[in-house]
């Protein structure tokens, strides 16, 4: 069998779906590189800033990295932008998504919201709402959605930073996204894990 009998969802078979789950978990253990080659396409990305979108990436990955947090956090720092490709009016959602199944839920919280955290930086100038981060007072992940802003995100935009390359975080990325999906070991919900080592 190479491909599948039906030209329509409601004719397959057990066999058929079989087969089809089994090409899935294949096609699944190359997410990853296909994660890797997607930040490189965010260098052809529109930009205007001082550093490319993948320049942008890498150093919020290498400023996690270099306050000793943990590889949930490394990469998501790494990814957290990703949706720009594809999403560019919610890019942030677009970023968790892809996350979510992976990483603490915390980091895919964070990831998920940056976007209007953000907004405290640069929302005056253009007529957006600085406090869109108000919206989640009092959440648990509030503060972390905080730092990760204000100490990679924000940041992140230094041409003169000692960025570190794709490959540095490429072994990372590949452990993350081999991770047996939706694992309770890994999302541990509720669990705050800090960005910044003490
Ligand atoms: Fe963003
Ligand atoms: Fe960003």
């Amino acid at each position: 069998m190479d491909h599948v009998g039906f030209t329509q969802m409601k004719d397959g078979t057990a066999e058929d779906y079989a087969f089809l789950t089994e090409h899935e978990v294949e096609y699944t253990k190359g997410t990853a590189s296909r994660l890797l080659n997607a930040l490189v396409s965010l260098d052809e990305s529109l930009s205007g800033y001082q550093i490319t979108r993948l320049g942008h990436s890498l150093q919020s990955a290498t400023r996690a990295e270099r306050d000793r947090a943990d590889t949930d956090w490394i990469v998501s720092a790494l990814l957290h932008d990703i949706g720009d490709i594809f999403a560019p009016y919610n890019h942030d959602e677009y970023a968790a998504t892809i996350l979510r199944p992976f990483v603490r839920e915390q980091c895919a919280w964070v990831v998920e919201k940056h976007g209007d955290f953000q907004m405290i930086y640069y929302g005056h100038h253009v007529g957006g709402n600085p406090d869109k981060r108000d919206a989640y007072a009092g959440h648990m992940y509030f503060d972390d959605c905080a730092t990760f802003c204000e100490r990679w995100d924000q940041a992140s935009f230094d041409p003169d930073y000692d960025t570190l390359p794709l490959a540095h975080f490429a072994p990372r990325v590949e452990e993350v996204f081999a991770r047996p999906p939706w694992d309770a070991e890994v999302l541990r919900p509720g669990v705050r894990v800090p960005l910044v080592a003490g």
